[in-house]
């Protein structure tokens, strides 16, 4: 249902008919809001009816056997998957998980002192962090075929969803009821089903022999113990791929930012510098000292957000400003049309991170909105810090020059599937002198490289 083109017009829509544009998708009523303001009074205020799903067929009920978090309907099933899933990125486990973004973003570092490729190597760390705590399965170093997988996993189910098979029967699923050989899509469906969940159970029979994962502690758990081990696979499957490719799009998002807009890289270094000095990277407990490259963050996630429209629905009719809604109506909240409002971020289409410095009331609405806000956004956050301000600190980014001239880089560049990704496109990372490569050189070699050992550490916290 949405698609490059799709988000156009309703943002076109929303310049010519204001804040709600409603339109009729197939035969369900649909509307999409193109104001934060509006969007909080609707999906966060009166979030115990705007918290469903649309009826996604294909790509929910026939690819994913109805088990894909992101996509369920509200009801007592997301309930208790939620249930299952908060502990595991509350607060206390986003501290406890520090010790592994700290060992990963290292090698990383270490990594990007040879690597010609700098985009394989942030793969890898996204990659590696998250199917560490998913399955203990670490992704050991960038020849790992293991990200070309989770890539191609998101892309069948992206595909499927926006596909015109798919479009057709979401929107009159009573063509789902055509004898066999009148629907082309069905053996595609089949095929991508059982790839998926093949791979979520591989991974989950994989998980049983670390010391401590998220497939383990779901499996203890209260809520785990009432659902099926398919159940948990696609709930542990959910937050791989929802953690997984978003993370890496936002780390490469910040980087583009730099080459583009070397001004602000110059700026966060002097920050990083004067902050962190020359003896040693950048941890976590330097964030609050960090405004300028948490502007860095914020200001990529306002100028591009990663999942800009993703589709609530209504479980109840409702009223608001003489508007109707009936129960059902597919709501969309235009983050992008939000994020490119004038009236609160002038010159919206620069990127430009002051603009969170000069105005400390300013709000991005990236992770969503109600009882279906992200729920690894603080996790996402992390990774994401911790790389950038250890990249920053230690290297310069620019563009590759080839033949004496600088090879382009689409500020634009993005796959569209559900999610508004950054397209990879090249990049020069060079160390910053001879006294940073020896900082990355020496944390790397004091650092604990055992993920066994520190996914066993995880464990015993988290369970003392
Ligand atoms: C910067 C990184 C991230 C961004 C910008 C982001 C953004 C979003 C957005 C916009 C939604 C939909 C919210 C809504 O429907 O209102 C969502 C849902 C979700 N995200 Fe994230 N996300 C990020 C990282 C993560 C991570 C690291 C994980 C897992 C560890 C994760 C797991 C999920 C799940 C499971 C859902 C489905 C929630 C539901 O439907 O109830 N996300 N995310």
């Amino acid at each position: 249902m949405v698609g490059r083109r799709p988000l156009e017009i309703l943002r076109k829509w929303h310049q010519e008919h204001g804040p709600i544009v409603s339109f009729w998708y197939g035969t369900t009523p649909a509307l999409s809001i193109g104001s934060y303001d509006i969007a909080h009074q609707l999906l966060n205020k009166r979030s115990s009816i705007y918290s469903s799903r649309p009826r996604f067929f294909i790509a929910s009920e026939k690819m994913t056997n109805g088990l894909t978090t992101l996509l369920m309907p509200y009801g007592k099933k997301l309930q208790n998957q939620q249930r299952m899933i908060t502990p595991m990125l509350d607060s206390r486990a986003l501290r406890q998980y520090r010790t592994l973004e700290d060992m990963e973003s290292k090698q990383t570092l270490v990594e990007l002192l040879s690597a010609e490729d700098f985009d394989k190597s942030i793969t890898r760390y996204a990659g590696s962090v998250i199917m560490s705590l998913a399955y203990g399965i670490r992704l050991q170093d960038m020849e790992s075929e293991m990200p070309a997988k989770l890539l191609d996993l998101n892309t069948k189910i992206f595909e499927a969803m926006t596909s015109t098979y798919s479009n057709l029967v979401d929107l009159f699923p009573a063509l789902n009821s055509l004898p066999p050989w009148l629907k082309p899509w069905e053996k595609p469906v089949q095929t991508a089903e059982r790839f998926i969940t093949d791979f979520h159970m591989e991974n989950m029979a994989t998980a049983q022999s670390s010391p401590w994962n998220w497939v383990q502690e779901a499996m203890a758990s209260k809520p785990g113990s009432q659902i099926s081990d398919k159940e948990i696979a696609y709930v542990i499957g959910t937050l791989q791929q929802g953690g997984f490719e978003i993370t890496l799009a936002v780390v490469r998002l910040v980087i583009k930012a730099m080459v583009l807009f070397p001004n602000f890289l110059e700026k966060a270094q002097e920050e990083l510098d004067r902050v962190v000095g020359p003896d040693r990277l950048p941890s976590f407990d330097d964030q609050a000292q960090l405004p300028y490259v948490n502007a860095l963050i914020t200001e990529a996630l306002r100028w591009q957000p990663p999942a800009p429209v993703i589709p609530h629905a209504t479980t109840e009719d409702d009223e608001y400003m003489g508007y109707r809604f009936s129960k059902g109506t597919v709501i969309i909240p235009n983050v992008t049309a939000m994020c490119r409002d004038p009236a609160v971020f002038p010159d919206p289409h620069r990127y430009n991170p002051e603009r969170w410095l000069e105005d400390a009331g300013l709000q991005h609405n990236a992770f969503g909105f109600g009882r279906r806000t992200c729920p690894g956004g603080g996790l996402g956050m992390n990774m994401i810090f911790i790389l950038v301000a250890r990249v920053l600190w230690g290297y310069d980014v620019t563009y590759v020059y080839r033949d004496g001239k600088a090879v382009d880089v689409d500020p634009m560049g993005e796959k569209f599937p559900f999610a508004s990704l950054t397209m990879p496109f090249q990049a020069s990372l060079i160390v910053r002198g001879p006294e940073k490569r020896e900082v990355i050189e020496r944390e790397w070699a004091a650092s604990g490289k055992d993920t066994n050992e520190i996914l066993a550490g995880i464990g015993a916290s988290r369970s003392g």
